[in-house]
């Protein structure tokens, strides 16, 4: 367990056992909290993005009423989690304040991964994410991918793009530049159709914390390989 954060909430039955959903009230409120968010959040007046937020509401509604199993995953951190607490308590003063006191009640039994074969030495010290529903997420749904994202202050995430994936991110802690074309701070919505190249830029001083969404085919789902771009 990482020092400083609260014990864990996710009981754990033995590496090969599952328990459902509703036996872990705070993934629950979490995910509640995102369907709120994709419900009741402007998509700016955009028919795309409002498009997307409802694809991913269906997806999620669909996930939350097939009562589904929440894997018994081994916890891992990588280096940018020393700095989880304080985007957790940056996004406690935030319009995320209550989405955010919900995870920051399960990060202790998080397993937190880079998704990439090849990464950039210092990125490794800045970057990491963990998948909180899909194919290989905690809670195991084969048609929509939920995760959080952390990144340190000075971070540069390089170019990247999504094979048949529409992707949002969700500001939940920070400020993030995407492309150098705008500042997106807590309750902002981000919004990367597939094949779209983006490049994330956050603060100098504070850490960035984003939830993400992935929608497309069960197949593009399940068969992400993650590369950078040159550029
Ligand atoms: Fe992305």
């Amino acid at each position: 367990m990482r020092p400083g954060l609260v014990s864990p909430t996710i009981p754990c039955y033995g590496c090969t056992m599952s328990a459902p959903l509703k036996d872990h009230p705070y993934l629950t409120y979490y995910l509640q909290d995102i369907l709120f968010w994709y419900r009741n959040g402007s998509a700016g007046g955009s028919r795309v993005i409002n498009s997307h937020m409802k694809n991913v509401r269906i997806a999620l509604k669909e996930a939350l009423a097939s009562r589904p199993a929440v894997a018994c995953v081994e916890a891992q951190t990588k280096p940018v989690c020393f700095h989880l607490e304080r985007a957790l308590d940056n996004g406690l003063h935030g319009p995320a304040s209550g989405t955010t006191r919900m995870l920051s009640r399960i990060t202790s039994s998080l397993s937190w991964g880079y998704g990439y074969e090849r990464m950039p030495r210092n990125l490794e010290q800045k970057y990491a994410y963990s998948e909180l529903m899909g194919p290989r997420g905690l809670v195991q749904f084969d048609r929509l991918i939920l995760g959080v994202v952390l990144l340190a202050p000075g971070t540069t995430y390089p170019a990247h793009s999504h094979a048949g994936i529409t992707e949002s991110y969700l500001c939940l802690s920070g400020t993030l530049s995407q492309n150098d074309a705008g500042v997106y701070a807590p309750g902002s919505m981000i919004y990367n159709p597939p094949e779209h190249s983006h490049r994330i830029t956050t603060d100098r001083k504070e850490p960035c914390l984003l939830s993400y969404a992935w929608t497309g085919s069960e197949e593009a789902l399940a068969n992400q390989n993650m590369t950078f771009k040159r550029c």
